[in-house]
């Protein structure tokens, strides 16, 4: 049986970084080569690359080859001259606090470079993505370990290899969980209007052999009426300091839902995905993406000619819905402001 981490969705080749297109998936895996801050913003920005994680990964590429232009016009000045970029990346999407955490970690180490800083920036680019999968894997042992044996899970969205470094988040512990046998099935909601849980959940887990059931979010909560869940297990975009969780849009339904018929909430995400800066998810900046992401599908409009639409990609689960927080340093469980400060003390 494979269950591993077949599946990769950012590299570094040589000078610049190749990103697999995820609008495309699964239908075509087209390669698109990144060489300047432009198409990284563009990358962020129009969905190639997506998932908190991966969004950091690919900014703190980004900074290595913007730096590289910069010190390549001005050894003196880079270090000034490079600012307008990291404020064009920081821009790029706002919700994912991982993007702005791998930005300053890597204008952190601006100062330490002595000449071309391009090598001791590939070096913290590329720390920042091992380490990634790193607690990933870490974080896929300490979820399955709550998983009692015998039922099923519903994930939503993707927070799995495609949206993180490697081995993924939620879709990390489903692959440890699924491996140990604690798990009976994987459900998978399509999730609009990118449909993340239809073309990227369902690919990266039967590319890793394991079996993925697609429900509509409408079917939420006949699912879990039936019996057939133990877990909702969910990434997270950004988790504010009370431990109220922000994710794609639909999650708070689900922890909602889960509450009602007693199934367990999990959330798993790395501590670069915790902010501790932003007190509760009221506070969190939620992006509004063009309406006409839920008017057409694809190019084919399919909404009444008249119709508008109101598009917000994330939503806010309030902690006391949340049954554990699975980080790379520890499970929180029922978790509030006290129990969230083990992760920055
Ligand atoms: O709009 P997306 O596809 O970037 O949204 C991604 C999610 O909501 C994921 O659940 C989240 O980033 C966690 S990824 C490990």
């Amino acid at each position: 049986m494979k269950s591993n981490d077949s599946v990769t969705a950012i590299k570094w080749q040589d000078d610049h970084l190749k990103l697999l297109d995820q609008r495309l998936l699964p239908h075509e895996v087209v390669w698109l080569d990144i060489t300047n801050t432009e198409e990284t913003v563009s990358a962020i920005r129009d969905m190639v690359v997506r998932g908190a994680p991966a969004i950091g990964i690919t900014a703190a590429y980004g900074i290595v080859m913007a730096a590289g232009v910069h010190y390549a016009h001005s050894p003196e000045n880079w270090q000034a001259s490079i600012q307008a970029d990291l404020e064009l990346l920081r821009g790029a999407r706002p919700t994912a606090v991982n993007l702005v955490w791998a930005i300053n970690r890597m204008s952190g180490v601006f100062e330490l470079a002595e000449g071309d800083p391009v090598p001791l920036l590939l070096t913290e680019a590329s720390a920042i993505h091992e380490e990634d999968i790193a607690a990933n894997r870490r974080m896929g042992e300490l979820g399955a370990e709550l998983i009692t044996p015998g039922k099923g899970v519903l994930t939503h969205c993707n927070a799995g290899s495609l949206a993180t470094g490697g081995y993924g988040t939620a879709l990390g512990v489903i692959r440890r969980a699924w491996n140990q046998e604690r798990i009976d099935a994987v459900y998978a909601d399509e999730t609009r209007p990118w449909l993340q849980g239809a073309r990227l959940t369902a690919w990266e887990l039967i590319e890793d052999g394991i079996p993925t059931s697609l429900v509509v979010e409408g079917a939420a909560s006949a699912l879990m009426a039936s019996g057939r869940i133990g877990w909702v297990i969910v990434g997270s975009d950004r988790i504010a300091a009370n431990g109220d969780v922000c994710n794609k849009i639909g999650t708070s339904n689900l922890a909602i839902i889960a509450r009602h018929y007693g199934v367990k909430f999990m959330v798993v995400a790395p501590v670069s995905t915790c902010d501790p800066n932003m007190p509760s998810g009221q506070d969190i900046p939620i992006e509004s993406r063009d309406p006409t992401e839920i008017l057409s599908l694809g190019e084919q409009r399919i909404a009444a000619a008249e119709a508008s639409a109101w598009n917000p990609v994330f939503d806010i689960t309030p902690a006391e819905l949340v049954d554990a927080i699975v980080t790379e340093k520890g499970v929180i469980r029922q978790p509030n402001t006290e129990k969230m400060r083990v992760l920055w003390d």
